[in-house]
């Protein structure tokens, strides 16, 4: 087994926080999944609104997305200088659904993760194909150059996003997500590749979780849908703890 730490994090993108999140896990943690664990990471991703409520719950927070400049005149925008000042631990960079929202390239997640690690925020870097790419055989080139320019030598996560699969229901099995994150490490610096963490995103839920989590290259996921279900979620943290222990 990887001397990674699994790393489960709660993508609630722009839905209400679950009402479990906000029992204060600083007392009784069983009744909020969400709480920090002693074996694995647990991160939740709410609406810039709600941070500061997590972060008031006991809970480690990231952001679901940051600017690099520190400020300036971009409206509607939260600077990842801000999301440190709060108190935010980690931040995604580079979701699919920003890249299509927002246009995002390429260039703008490194920029985003480059200035996350300058403010010591932990960038969660998302990447994956589309369902066409794929069916063209182009998954892997189109990895490989969304990890073009990224700053890999640094401490960072990558959540490797296949974008058919994210909110579709759809999951890659086991096997095709596993050779892609063997795929992914293997682009990585070599004084990186047994470090770094890669997470799995798309439609991971209690079914496919113990089968995700077995894969050598599969360190946690990201999770979107069924982390807003408190109960599936905390499922999924005792799937994780249990494959710790065996
Ligand atoms: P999903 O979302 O689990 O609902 O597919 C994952 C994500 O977009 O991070």
């Amino acid at each position: 087994m990887s001397e990674r730490t699994f790393l489960l994090a709660a993508n609630w993108k722009m839905n209400p926080t679950p009402a479990a999140a906000l029992v204060n896990a600083h007392g009784d943690q069983s009744k909020n999944p969400y709480h920090p664990h002693a074996d694995i990471d647990v991160v939740v991703f709410p609406t810039f609104l709600d941070v500061q409520r997590c972060m008031d719950a006991g809970l480690i927070v990231g952001a679901q997305y940051g600017h690099p400049e520190v400020s300036g005149a971009h409206t509607g925008d939260v600077s990842m200088a801000m999301l440190k000042t709060i108190g935010c631990r980690y931040v995604l960079c580079g979701h699919s659904e920003r890249r299509n929202d927002h246009k995002e390239t390429d260039n703008d997640v490194a920029a985003q993760a480059i200035a996350a690690l300058e403010q010591k925020i932990h960038p969660i870097i998302c990447i994956g194909e589309t369902l066409e790419e794929r069916e063209k055989g182009h998954a892997e080139a189109v990895v490989k150059k969304q990890l073009k320019g990224l700053p890999l030598e640094s401490d960072v996560t990558i959540a490797y996003e296949p974008v058919w699969a994210i909110g579709t229901g759809k999951t890659a099995t086991p096997t095709q997500a596993q050779e892609m994150h063997a795929f992914i490490r293997s682009q990585l610096p070599k004084d990186r590749r047994d470090s770094t963490r890669i997470l799995y995103g798309g439609s991971m839920k209690v079914e496919n979780a113990e089968a995700m989590l077995k894969q050598p290259d599969i360190d946690g996921g990201l999770i979107g849908g069924a982390s807003l279900k408190p109960e599936e979620f905390g499922k999924m943290i005792e799937i994780a703890e249990k494959m710790i222990i065996n």
